[in-house]
């Protein structure tokens, strides 16, 4: 006899994986982790847990290499805007690891509305997202494009605003920045 397994996709490490494993730790869900591990079963029933980074998550699921998936509505969200034929779907809203995507500038500098970005340079690393809110505002603007540290990018003088995740807000203090608009609420969603 053969046991179907199910399996999902969780965060490897970070705020959401510690979230994600406290909610199946809460549904009684036990599991066996390691760090260097992909793969992790779960006792309690016959579900495969697979550790990867979240942005790979929307991926997984929507090809169908896992059934579910955790993971943050931002991540989610980049991706089925910038995907054709995305299939993925929203099974439940989850309610924790909220955050905001939004547009920052520099306390002080020439950007003062939202109108004011027209011609300037944004970095992020949401460029589906952040495209998609320019249109809708009929605002022409160029998008450079970083995976990480997008907040030093005006420092640099690379760029003029960031779209950026929001969470505490400490990061944007620390970097002299302000936010301008939120174009995105964030939670954790189950998606399959
Ligand atoms: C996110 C985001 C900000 C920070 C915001 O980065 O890109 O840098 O968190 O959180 P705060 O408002 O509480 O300061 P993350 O920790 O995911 O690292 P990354 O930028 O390298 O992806
Ligand atoms: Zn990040």
């Amino acid at each position: 006899m053969t046991t179907e397994r199910i399996r999902i996709a969780l965060q490897k490490s970070g705020r959401l994986a510690e979230d994600s494993l406290k909610l199946l730790k809460d549904c009684g869900l036990h599991v066996a982790r390691s760090k260097d591990q992909l793969f992790c079963r779960i006792k309690e029933l016959p579900i495969d847990v697979l550790l990867v980074r979240d942005d790979d998550i929307p991926n997984f699921v929507d090809s169908g290499i896992c059934e579910l998936g955790i993971v943050g509505e931002n991540v989610f969200a980049e991706m089925k805007t910038g995907t054709e034929n995305f299939s993925a779907t929203v099974v439940e809203r989850l309610g924790f690891s909220q955050c905001r995507l939004t547009i920052a500038v520099p306390e002080n500098g020439a950007v003062k509305s939202v109108a004011d970005l027209a011609g300037t340079t944004i970095a992020t690393s949401y460029p589906h997202l952040l495209q998609a809110f320019l249109i809708s505002h009929k605002i022409t603007a160029k998008t450079l494009v970083m995976m990480g540290s997008v907040e030093v990018a005006p420092r640099l003088k690379i760029a003029d605003a960031i779209c950026d995740i929001v969470a505490s807000g400490a990061t944007l203090t620390a970097n002299n920045l302000r936010e301008l608009t939120t174009i995105l609420n964030s939670q954790a969603l189950l998606v399959r």
